[in-house]
């Protein structure tokens, strides 16, 4: 008879079958000099001294490798606050991986960004939070950093790396999109993410400081649709839409442990960035068990596999295989349950209520930020 026991499960004991990851994050701290009130780090701050050594990331990197990860995201925080970050790149340039660079800039002199060519990354993701010192600085809560991302681009052009411009868009820069295309141009990125705050952890602590209006979201899209035609062939627009202002949900992660995961500083496995939020979820750490059996086995990553665990309206939509849902910390930030509809869907029964606070919060006059700092999380 065949031995059932290890048949992995979603949260209702429907049996799943696990994919293969092809991309993993990895947040190698969350420290970091800037305090942007967006930041997509969990409100709980994990401190210096729980981070994983260089050498504990290259024995994740090798069994991301061979669970099928092609490519690593070192992120943070900011990745360059780690004074071993060369060391973190070469390992996971050992692997085999492909490394991307995802940073602020800020922190980092060109020796070192000289020195983590030679270690191995292939491409750098720089974050831009205004198209002007003054805007950039207060958003980002660091003054200076304008000037600093500034120089750092000019060296990431002449190292030779290919580049992306992270662009995270609100309401107090979304009308300033045109110029932020434009800079990423001139900045000679060959790829901009414009992507929409997503509202968990620190970004929900700022609703009212950062919730777009309806308009801003259709401007956005159409600068966006604008911008994809004038640029084909130069720079690629990718864009995560305002989802409080649209009629279908974001497809996040690309569906629940489907094809990517995020580890934490200090090893903790999430299928998403912000997987922490459902609070009942408990969550396993490549120090205690493979990422293999993590990937393959844990009731975490397994929990919102497959469509079965689903329940209406999404179990009889025909877009419960595009969409698989929506998002599952979107759901409990807004329903108060992570397996429920993503309520910014328009068949959800809350949706309306959802919009009604979204256009609440839009109409907020305040400008003030919580920023995001150590201490917050205690
Ligand atoms: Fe997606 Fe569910 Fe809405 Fe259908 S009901 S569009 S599957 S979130
Ligand atoms: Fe967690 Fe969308 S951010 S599932």
């Amino acid at each position: 008879m065949k031995d059932l026991s290890h048949q992995p499960r979603d949260l209702d004991g429907n049996p799943v079958t696990p994919g293969l990851p092809m991309a993993m994050l990895a947040e190698v701290t969350h420290r970091c000099p800037l305090a942007c009130p967006y930041c997509s780090n969990p409100v709980e701050l994990v401190r210096a001294g729980s981070e994983l050594s260089a050498d504990d990331w290259g024995r994740v990197f090798r069994e991301a490798a061979d669970l099928g990860v092609l490519q690593v995201h070192i992120s943070g925080g900011e990745p360059g606050a780690r004074r071993d970050l060369a060391q973190i790149v070469a390992h996971a340039r050992d692997a085999g991986l492909y490394v991307n660079l995802i940073t602020s800039g800020i922190g980092i002199t060109r020796a070192r960004l000289e020195e983590l060519d030679r270690a191995g990354v292939d491409h750098v993701q720089l974050s831009l939070q205004g198209i002007r010192p003054d805007m950039a600085d207060r958003i980002s809560g660091h003054p200076g950093s304008w000037d600093k991302k500034m120089g750092f681009a000019e060296w990431v052009a002449e190292i030779g790396f290919p580049l992306t411009i992270n662009a995270v868009v609100h309401r107090q820069n979304m009308e300033r999109l045109p110029d932020m295309l434009e800079l990423a141009e001139r900045l000679g990125a060959r790829r901009i993410e414009v992507a929409t705050v997503q509202f968990h952890g620190w970004a929900d602590l700022n609703r009212k400081a950062l919730m777009p209006t309806r308009e801003q979201a259709v401007f956005a899209r159409q600068i966006v649709n604008e911008g994809r035609v004038r640029l084909r062939g130069r720079m690629v627009i990718d864009y995560v839409p305002a989802d409080h202002h649209a009629v279908y949900p974001k497809a996040c992660m690309g569906g629940w442990g489907s094809t990517g995961l995020n580890i934490g500083p200090d090893g903790t496995v999430l299928p998403c960035h912000a997987a922490q939020s459902i609070t009942w979820m408990r969550f396993e750490n490549v120090r205690d068990r493979s990422l293999s059996d993590i990937w393959h086995l844990s009731d975490s990553f397994n929990a919102f596999r497959g469509t079965a665990w689903m329940p209406e309206p999404c179990q009889g939509c025909e877009r419960k295989v595009v969409d698989f849902g929506g998002c599952r910390c979107q759901a409990m930030a807004l329903a108060g349950d992570a397996r429920a509809t993503d309520p910014v869907c328009s068949k959800s029964p809350l949706h309306a209520q959802v919009v009604a606070r979204a256009e609440a919060d839009a109409d907020a006059t305040t400008t003030e930020f919580v920023y995001r700092r150590m201490n917050k999380g205690g």
